[in-house]
């Protein structure tokens, strides 16, 4: 996900069609038209029940997705390498907060998300609960995770939700330099040593399965199971399938793995001239839901450093709120 929503089979609503309510008929005529709705316009309320979940899913991927690379900051082998990624890890701040900011157009409150996150109510990328163990792995993300992230977020700038979608178009522009800085971060250790080609080589061993994940279950074809996509679309939220998305993300990458000179591991993975794509091997979904439930090998650590940051960031948004209030005061003395 981060950008693609889904939920595990046991908690997905069954999509049905939406039937048409008095009061509803602009929205249908704009999101038949592709135009965007506004936050003032009248929209059914599962489509807005539906974006806030989405939407708060992923801006707590990307507050969440700063924990595995910020352990890096001070492990970087190089000032350059330190300063790149201290800048990706504060882009992922910025991403948070532009969508935090497009939720809150929806009627709800910021703390009130964090809140859901904090209680495990709401969920985050199940893709951020993997450790990142050597340096190879802040390559790998890069190329990886905000590579399978970009092409999930591209079509979202279409989204018919404008804030959600105006977000999302100065999002994938940062996106793209993470994903060329991973990359080229990678080529580097491939081309190294041999004992860095090998830490290159074991890192993506570990993360291309769980970037496949990224895309959620299928929701095409006989195995579907997937529950959003259908009413999703018919939204304009979503423009295409995990399936066809997920299919998308290995046809780009696989030209990649080979530039970089490394192997992706899927002894099924090879060119299908008559689909004009890539095949590829089976997913273990089991691992995704398990992952998404909470067992995956980082959940705990991760919820515990989140509610730790905002424990001892209490004093910031107190001092913040007393700000406030004393400038607004001051103003109001002033005007009178
Ligand atoms: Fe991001
Ligand atoms: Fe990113």
């Amino acid at each position: 996900m981060y950008g693609n929503d889904f939920a595990s089979p046991s908690d997905a609503p069954s999509a049905s069609p939406e039937p048409v309510e008095p009061g509803l008929e602009d929205f249908w005529r704009i999101v038949g038209e592709d135009g965007r709705i506004e936050p003032r316009d009248a929209m059914p309320e599962d489509y807005r029940s539906s974006l806030v979940r989405q939407i708060a899913q992923h801006a707590h991927s990307e507050i969440i997705g700063m924990q595995p690379e910020g352990e890096w900051i001070s492990r970087a082998p190089s000032l350059r390498r330190k300063a790149i990624l201290m800048a990706k890890v504060q882009d992922e701040a910025g991403h948070g907060l532009y969508l935090y900011a497009a939720a809150e157009t929806l009627g709800v409150d910021r703390a009130e998300l964090l809140d859901m996150l904090h209680t495990g109510r709401q969920k985050y990328s199940s893709i951020f609960n993997y450790p990142t163990l050597t340096w190879a792995d802040i390559g790998t993300i890069g190329w990886l995770v905000d590579g399978a992230a970009i092409v999930n977020q591209v079509p979202l700038c279409r989204c018919s939700y404008g804030p959600y979608a105006r977000a999302m178009v100065r999002v994938c522009k940062e996106e793209s330099f993470h994903q060329r800085q991973g990359f080229e971060a990678l080529y580097t250790l491939s081309h190294g040593t041999p004992q860095q080609h090998e830490m290159a080589q074991d890192a993506v061993d570990r993360w291309w399965w769980p970037s496949l994940m990224m895309f959620g279950p299928h929701d095409s074809g006989p195995h579907a199971t997937a529950g959003h996509t259908a009413k999703s679309m018919a939204w304009g939220v979503k423009r295409f399938s995990n399936d066809d998305l997920r299919q998308r993300f290995v046809d780009m990458t696989v030209p990649q793995a080979e530039a970089l000179g490394l192997t992706l591991p899927d002894p099924d993975l090879r060119w299908n001239e008559s689909r004009g794509h890539y095949d590829f091997g089976e997913i273990d979904f089991n691992e995704l839901f398990e992952v998404i439930k909470g067992n995956g090998p980082c959940n705990a650590e991760r919820m515990a450093n989140r509610r730790r940051a905002h424990e001892e960031g209490a004093w910031v948004r107190e001092a913040a709120t007393a700000y406030a209030e004393k400038t607004a005061a001051r103003r109001t003395a002033g005007a009178a």
